[in-house]
């Protein structure tokens, strides 16, 4: 029966399998309504390690972080290209960029290392600087009268600034001597649009991934190629200041692949989505937590006003030019508590990794499980975000919650009296560790750092609750707030 129906059955060694109730989705629905929940009461009843059929595939957690080396370090019997390359081609309509389907040899995690780390990283955030202070200070956010108050929800607020400002760090801008207003009002055209595109394309992101056609979702396809077009190499190769990673991804595109050109600019919204999806809800999080909480505002603000003095910088808005060295982004550690704080509470991505063969997997405790080939292995780590034996009070926010006594990062975390090596993984780990993390945590450092030193903020109703997470993208990444919350900034005057 259990053959007919496409029920596994235990073998010896193997981990205890959940089936689940319903045929194929198996325990889908239970996982998706809340994960963390599911997670929680199956690790209390099974331990450290147990399999369920999710969509007709079956996926081991572990739930154990003393153990997830065994997954994070296993190079041999465990792929995670598999998934990466086919959610992506499923998404975003581009030809597999995997090497071994013969349609592109580029290695593209050698293109993301190159490109948005180590030296490439200066300039990506000075240019991210440039456009944040200039998309801040534009009229539209500003008021005709700047010393006004001027309301905004705090997630519109973020997409308008961070996007704009990402998009043309990523993409640069369209190059054409003529800065009449005219043209500026029509660059700016092209940003909204992009981003009004890439709000009715994201909203299906999860569904896509899930496995439904795109073909089902008549307006989000049609966003989705509209911002493709955008990006036909024609389009791009008449724009100024393309990032580092943008132009080798074009000139790799050119020689080393067989895409046809809308194909091409197919991974480059895939690129857009992998840089604005998780920044934007991270972002929303990281100051609307900072906002409601006054010691965090005034802890944010003394660091930022002490690293402009100290490189004797005067904060006008009216000449825009305050820059922050990589050196001093690194050196804001409260920020950076701030920002990580956040993103514990907020981010959900699922890890996972596909076993290539049959295999023994080793944890932590000497026990040992069987793995068949195919099967998925996944770690999900708000389990580790959220236990109160690692955090105290793990539903709480707590600003300085990764600054040690001596107001530096803190990264000793424990278990049991035991060190942790993984407390903390939002970016992921291992081989597929996101390769715009650095830039992400200082391009949002420089958007606190501005609008810390700009502006003076306050929430409309101090005593607003604080929204849900969106569980629909729970997996994917940074969850959005299934509602926006208001607050209003002026210009401080200086
Ligand atoms: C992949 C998180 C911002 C570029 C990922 C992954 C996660 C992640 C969890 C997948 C790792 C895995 O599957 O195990 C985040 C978060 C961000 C952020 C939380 C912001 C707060 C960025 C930015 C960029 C970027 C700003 C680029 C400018 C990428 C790329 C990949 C990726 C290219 C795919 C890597 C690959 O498949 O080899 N990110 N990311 N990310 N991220 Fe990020």
């Amino acid at each position: 029966l259990w053959l007919i129906t496409g029920i596994r059955r235990r073998r010896p060694g193997e981990p205890p399998v959940e089936n689940g109730w319903i045929p194929y989705l198996g325990c889908a629905l239970q996982f998706g309504a809340n994960p963390l929940e599911f997670l929680r009461s199956r690790q209390k009843k099974h331990g450290h390690i147990f399999t369920c059929k999710i969509a007709g595939q079956y996926v081991h957690f572990l739930c154990d972080p003393f153990s997830y080396h065994a997954v994070i370090r296993q190079g041999r019997h465990l792929d995670w290209k598999k998934f990466h390359f086919d959610a992506s081609a499923k998404a975003f309509g581009h030809e597999s960029m995997d090497p071994s389907h013969g349609y592109t040899t580029e290695n593209l995690h050698q293109t993301f290392l190159k490109t948005l780390q180590g030296e490439a990283l200066s300039p990506l955030i000075e240019t991210m600087m440039e456009n944040l202070q200039s998309t801040m200070l534009q009229s539209g956010v500003l008021k005709a009268k700047p010393s006004e108050w001027q309301s905004d929800g705090i997630f519109a607020f973020c997409y308008k600034i961070m996007f704009e400002a990402g998009y043309l760090t990523l993409f640069g801008k369209e190059l054409d001597g003529d800065q009449s207003i005219a043209r500026q009002q029509a660059q700016k055209a092209l940003v909204l649009n992009a981003l009004e595109n890439f709000k009715e394309f994201d909203k299906i992101f999860p569904a896509l991934i899930a496995g439904l056609p795109i073909h089902v979702f008549k307006s989000a396809y049609s966003a989705r190629e509209n911002l493709a077009k955008s990006m036909l190499h024609e389009n791009l190769s008449k724009r100024a200041n393309v990032s580092d990673l943008i132009c080798l991804r074009m000139l790799l595109n050119d020689t080393l692949s067989t895409f046809n050109e809308l194909s091409k600019a197919r991974t480059h919204v895939a690129m857009l989505w992998a840089s604005q999806a998780n920044t934007l809800p991270a972002t929303f999080w990281t100051l609307f937590y900072m906002i409601r909480c006054p010691a965090a505002m005034k802890a944010a603000s003394e660091e930022v006003r002490r690293t402009f003095e100290s490189s004797y910088q005067k904060v006008d808005p009216v000449n825009s030019r305050l820059v922050l060295t990589r050196e001093q982004l690194d050196n804001m550690p409260i920020l950076d508590s701030i920002i990580k704080e956040a993103m514990r509470l907020s981010s959900a991505s699922l890890n996972v990794r596909m076993a290539k063969s049959d295999f023994l997997l080793h944890l932590d405790n000497n026990e040992s499980y069987h793995i068949r080939k195919d099967d998925v292995i996944a770690l999900y780590p708000p389990m580790i975000h959220f236990d109160p034996e690692i955090y105290v009070d793990p539903l709480t926010y707590k600003y300085d919650r990764y600054i040690d006594e001596n107001g530096q990062e803190k990264n000793c975390f424990y278990r049991n009296g035991r060190k942790l090596r993984y407390y903390y993984m939002p970016f992921g780990s291992g081989v597929t560790k996101c390769p715009g993390r650095f830039f992400a945590v200082h391009e949002i450092k420089q958007f606190l750092s501005l609008l810390l030193a700009y502006f003076e903020m306050e929430l409309l109703d101090p005593d607003v609750k604080e929204p849900l997470l969106d569980q629909s993208r729970a997996g994917l990444g940074v969850l959005q707030p299934t509602y926006d919350v208001d607050f209003r900034y002026r210009l401080k005057s200086h």
